[in-house]
């Protein structure tokens, strides 16, 4: 099990490892809005606060779009994470 907390809705939810952060938002009601939900328009982009690695390498296509948006590297696309351990995440 990991945890997500959530700093805007100060907000901490359990997820099984591997859980898509896309299901875990939806699921509880949480903030963070989606589109396109394939990588590609980047409504859902986040800042991981704590716990980068404990999210999935990017896709490529997240890179591509992450470059598009002159993103850091604190920020990810919410739709193309998988959740591996704990997290903090602010959008
Ligand atoms: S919903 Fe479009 S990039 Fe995530």
């Amino acid at each position: 099990m990991a945890k997500i907390h959530f700093i805007p809705d100060n907000y901490t939810v359990e997820c099984k490892d591997g859980e898509d952060l896309q299901d875990i938002c939806e699921n509880n009601g949480i903030d963070l809005p989606f589109s396109c939900k394939n990588g590609v328009c980047g409504t859902c982009l986040c800042r991981v606060k704590e716990g980068t690695e404990n999210l999935n390498p990017k896709t490529e296509q997240e890179e591509i779009t992450l470059d598009t948006l002159g993103a850091d590297n604190e920020q990810r696309l919410a739709c193309q994470c998988k959740v591996l351990g704990d997290i903090k995440i602010d959008f």
